[in-house]
């Protein structure tokens, strides 16, 4: 099939044809390409905070942090372009799932699962992390601002199983009091800190 032509007549000049040649179909682009479609016209809600990718070496801290393992499930509440979850199943063989409400993201995360073989391990999703239902995570990620991490205290109390480990980067949850902070410089010299919680059936509002 490579480099067959069609012709699909041209809706400007309907009396000439344009080629399209099949060699150049690229289906990264058309999954961004129907990702941002579906954005501008679901017209769905501005993220309440913008994506910032975590380095993949603070990535590998987080996961350490939270001592991820084979039987955990792994959930990253704002994925971005799914890397917290797709090197939990890489590394670990972890389950995961990751929830971002910009589909670009989302479409992001699904071809870099697929790149990474890890398809059958995790699950992204369109989705806002205010109505996640997270109570098969024995992990959650955050890498949100304060005021959203806050927001999630009582979903991530009330529906966390005891024993769920909770990993923040660069941002506390309000005054519930981490067991562990670590700081560091990351691989280009920036500092870094990150926060562990471990869910113990006390409801935070
Ligand atoms: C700082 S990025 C973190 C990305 C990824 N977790 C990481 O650490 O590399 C925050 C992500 O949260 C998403 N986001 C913002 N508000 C959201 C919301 N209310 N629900 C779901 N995702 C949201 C953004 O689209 C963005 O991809």
């Amino acid at each position: 099939m490579r480099g067959r032509s069609v012709e699909i007549p041209s809706l400007i000049q309907p009396k000439t044809c344009r080629t399209f040649s099949t060699s150049r179909y690229n289906p990264g682009m058309l999954t961004a390409a129907i990702a941002l479609f579906a954005l501008v016209s679901a017209q769905v809600r501005i993220p309440d905070v913008p994506f910032l990718a975590t380095p993949d070496d603070v990535v590998d801290r987080m996961l350490d942090m939270a001592k991820v393992g084979p039987g955990d499930v792994v959930y990253d509440l704002g994925c971005g372009d799914g890397r917290i979850v797709i090197a939990a199943a890489r590394k670990f063989g972890a389950r995961g799932v990751g929830v971002d409400i910009n589909p670009v993201r989302v479409a992001e995360a699904n071809e870099n699962a697929r790149k990474a073989g890890v398809e059958n391990l995790v699950t992204f999703r369109v989705q806002d992390v205010m109505e996640t239902d997270v109570s098969e995570a024995t992990v959650v990620t955050l890498y949100m601002l304060a005021e959203i991490n806050v927001k999630l205290r009582p979903r991530l109390t009330v529906q966390l199983r005891p024993g769920a480990r909770i990993v923040s980067h660069t941002f506390g949850i309000g005054d519930w009091e981490p067991e562990q902070v670590v700081t560091f410089k990351d691989k280009m010299g920036t500092m870094r800190t990150l926060y562990r919680w471990t869910a113990d059936g006390k409801i935070r509002p």
